[in-house]
């Protein structure tokens, strides 16, 4: 049974944008939280966590958006959206690329984004509403468990996260199942290997050195399966084309390095928010000794990272 018991995706609208239902033309609205559906420990989990730090990716949005604005109109791009298309947006965080692509729709066309975390959609509705667009709609939904009808939209977006579910195939297989025949999915997953986010690299393998870390500390991280571009042939997807894109983070000071990881990164978050002042400190300088390489002349930090942006065709 669809998670979405309903004929069109204007039956899930959230039921906190009255405006919102009534531009789509829905009286009724729910969310599938309030269907009785078995939610499973790993996605209370997931959902706990990225509720904890989407008031850090709100405070942090300038940065990650400096950087990652780029990616989201690539992947715009490599999906050929189009004024008045249907667009679905998964694990949309606090509205990336959703806006966006709302912008681009237009009136006549409309975006749907997901996520598992309400905060994150709680900060995403506000931005929506701050821009003044009426053509997205927010909806609370584990990625793993989409279920909108076959052919429901015309391009379907998904800026980092895919590689992070348990099971990347089935997501997929169904993805492109809820895209019109000739529809696109774009993504962007982070470049495995260890130049790909030296920030993340750097800040583990200090934890690791410090602290009794989780137990992937000492081991080389697994290599998927198969490539990204494997796994959307894999699907069924056709035209499949993959690129690199480099992106920069720029902080204002090392210090600042730690901080954004404590505020935007569940992993980060909990290695170093119960750590005492003097653990917190030691941390601070030994991340700085290990980023030295990229602190400009005026004390900036300036940190490229490697992101893959995939395309492929149902
Ligand atoms: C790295 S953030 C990316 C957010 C956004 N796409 C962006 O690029 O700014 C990952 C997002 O995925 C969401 N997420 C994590 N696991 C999820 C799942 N199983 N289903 C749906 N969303 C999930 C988190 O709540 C978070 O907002």
């Amino acid at each position: 049974m669809p998670l979405f018991a309903a004929d069109t995706i204007t039956a899930i609208i959230d039921c906190r944008q009255p405006a919102l239902a009534r531009h789509f033309g829905v009286a009724e609205c729910r969310w599938w939280k309030e269907r009785d559906e078995p939610v499973s420990d790993r996605a209370d989990a997931q959902r706990l966590a990225w509720d904890s730090v989407a008031a850090g990716w709100q405070k942090w949005w300038p940065t990650i958006e400096s950087g990652a604005g780029s990616v989201s109109d690539r992947m715009i791009e490599l999906a050929e959206i189009e004024p008045g298309q249907r667009v679905l947006d998964i694990a949309t965080g606090i509205g990336e690329p959703a806006l966006v692509a709302a912008r681009l729709v237009g009136p006549a066309g409309r975006v749907v984004a997901t996520d598992i975390s309400t905060g994150m959609l709680d900060i995403a509705r506000k931005r929506a509403l701050a821009s003044g667009l009426t053509n997205v709609a927010f909806v609370e939904a584990d990625a793993a468990r989409l279920d909108f009808h076959e052919g429901s939209f015309d391009a379907v977006l998904w800026r980092w996260g895919p590689t992070d579910l348990s099971n990347p195939s089935n997501t997929l297989v169904a993805i492109r199942r809820m895209l019109t025949p000739g529809g696109s999915f774009a993504t962007a997953v982070w470049q495995a290997g260890p130049d790909a986010r030296p920030l993340a690299r750097h800040a583990m393998s200090v934890a690791c050195g410090m602290f009794d870390a989780p137990s992937g500390c000492a081991q080389e991280p697994t290599p998927p399966e198969r490539s990204l571009e494997q796994e959307l042939l894999h699907a069924g997807f056709s035209e499949v084309r993959v690129e690199a894109m480099t992106l920069t983070l720029a902080f204002a000071s090392t210090d600042d390095c730690t901080r954004y990881l404590m505020d935007v990164s569940p992993v980060f978050a909990a290695l170093l928010s119960d750590r005492s002042p003097g653990q917190l400190a030691e941390y601070r300088r030994r991340l700085a000794a290990a980023l030295r390489q990229y602190v400009t002349a005026d004390g900036s930090v300036r940190i490229p990272n490697v992101t893959l942006c995939a395309v492929g065709r149902r």
